[in-house]
């Protein structure tokens, strides 16, 4: 088993073509791409045998890390001696009718029907089919239109990508097939407000409510938003944000989605990421965590009033996807809820937040460190240039964010994402199994890389 790393080096040179890359770049003689063989607790190994701390969950999914292996292929073996596949197109099978009703009885409300697929641009996609479905169904064709939020990320699809907002991303492949405005976002450390969270949630909401009105109320069907927003680095909403999408949504009778893609499954330390918000979304989308990464899947929970419009007589919903919930996914996801609870993931990450938000504060002290934001598992720091949050230029970011730092990260041992889809970020998003030890590992070599990314921009 295992390639030697030259090997690897020159075969993904030769034949694998990455995922969001610069290929010239990637691919240069003077670089080597990281290649990851092995895994174990919250740690991953290179070809070399160098090891890493996965502060980053192998991109938000690996909630359990790296070492349930066994458990996770006792499932899946059992099941292909069983069944291997069978779809759930007009079918069923007991893997995927088993796991539905497990997740349904854990979702918040009467979130309690489940729709499969395979991740989360597929789960996007099919909740935007399943709200136009349920529109059609009640003799409102007309609500075609969508609102998101700018700078999200919600896939890449050309359907889900019509939600996501970030422009380079989109604008090569030509006008996106959904009409969607996109807000604002809750950064409150870029906005006028500053500290003053109240008028930050209404500014937010006033804005929803104006840009309802421009797309004519009853020709909107859907608002879109994480519960805390992933690109941009962690923006987390004022209290009350979520209960004012709620009750805009249902004054125009507009159906709420919570994009829960990486906020699910631990991630924020409840089942789907929108429990401390107390409000019931309509739909939410998840996939990544939902098998912390033990086989790909998503699914869609919808809520009872959305699935009674799909089981009308007549009704069809018009979207399917072959491998929607396949069993071999479905079982590692059932395994997945077992070990949660049996190991008590979520009561871990709620007890061991503060110790993980008390540490990453301390990075505040760096001058080039303007902000630090964050929930759960989940937590970004904001660069930049001075104290007075001036933002980098243009080549600085280019020369911070997708030079100095992703080189210097490796270097220190870790793995965690450097970002600027929207201001400057470095995202940790550790294992949910990660305990004090490791998080404290994580923050004192990101403490110790910010700093000498400090002195590389020439900051403080
Ligand atoms: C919030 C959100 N929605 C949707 C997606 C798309 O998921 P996938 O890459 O599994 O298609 C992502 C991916 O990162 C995401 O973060």
């Amino acid at each position: 088993m295992g390639v030697s790393h030259d090997d690897a080096q020159r075969s993904a040179r030769e034949h694998l073509l990455l995922h969001f890359t610069k290929h010239a770049a990637a691919y240069a003689a003077d670089r080597e791409l990281l290649v990851l063989e092995r895994g174990e607790g919250p740690y991953v190994f290179d070809t070399r045998g160098r090891r890493y701390v996965d502060a980053l969950s192998s991109l938000f999914c690996a909630q359990l890390g790296y070492s349930y292996g066994e458990e996770m292929s006792a499932a899946i073996a059992q099941q292909l001696r069983t069944l291997a596949f069978n779809t759930n197109w007009g079918t069923a099978h007991p893997a995927a009718i088993e796991l539905a009703e497990q997740l349904a009885e854990r979702a918040p409300g009467d979130l309690d029907h489940v729709f499969f697929t395979s991740g989360g641009s597929e789960s996007v996609e099919a909740a935007w089919k399943i709200v136009r479905e349920h529109y059609l169904a009640l003799g409102q064709p007309q609500r075609t239109k969508a609102i998101a939020r700018r700078t999200a990320y919600h896939g890449v699809t050309l359907g889900a990508l019509s939600f996501t907002g970030v422009a380079s991303m989109k604008e090569p492949f030509g006008p996106p097939p959904i009409e969607v405005t996109h807000v604002s976002n809750t950064n409150a450390y870029r906005a006028p407000e500053g500290d003053d969270a109240d008028a930050l949630r209404e500014r937010l909401l006033r804005e929803l409510r104006d840009a309802i009105a421009a797309a004519g109320p009853d020709e909107v069907a859907m608002i879109v938003a994480e519960p805390v927003q992933n690109a941009g680095g962690c923006l987390v909403p004022p209290p009350g944000y979520w209960r004012g999408l709620r009750e805009i949504a249902d004054e125009h009778g507009i159906l709420l989605v919570a994009d829960a893609v990486i906020c699910g499954f631990g991630r924020l330390g409840n089942w789907l990421g929108i429990e401390h918000e107390e409000v019931v979304p309509d739909l939410v989308t998840t996939a990544k965590g939902i098998t912390s990464a033990y086989a790909p899947m998503g699914a869609v929970f919808v809520r009872a009033p959305v699935a009674e419009t799909l089981m009308r007589p007549g009704v069809t919903l018009r979207h399917g996807i072959t491998f929607g919930g396949h069993p071999l996914a479905a079982v590692v996801a059932a395994k997945n809820v077992e070990i949660f609870e049996r190991d008590g993931v979520l009561q871990h990450v709620r007890a061991t937040e503060p110790h993980l938000a008390a540490r990453m504060a301390e990075l505040r002290a760096l001058p080039i460190v303007g902000d630090v934001r964050g929930r759960g598992f989940f937590w970004a720091v904001e660069l930049v240039r001075d104290a007075d949050g001036t933002r980098f230029a243009a080549d600085e970011r280019d020369e911070l964010l997708r030079r100095y730092m992703p080189a210097r990260l490796l270097e220190a041992g870790l793995i965690a994402r450097a970002d600027d889809r929207g201001d400057s970020v470095v995202q940790i998003a550790p294992p949910l199994i990660s305990d004090a030890a490791v998080l404290d590992e994580i923050v004192d070599g990101l403490g110790a890389v910010l700093s000498d990314a400090g002195a590389h921009m020439g900051v403080g």
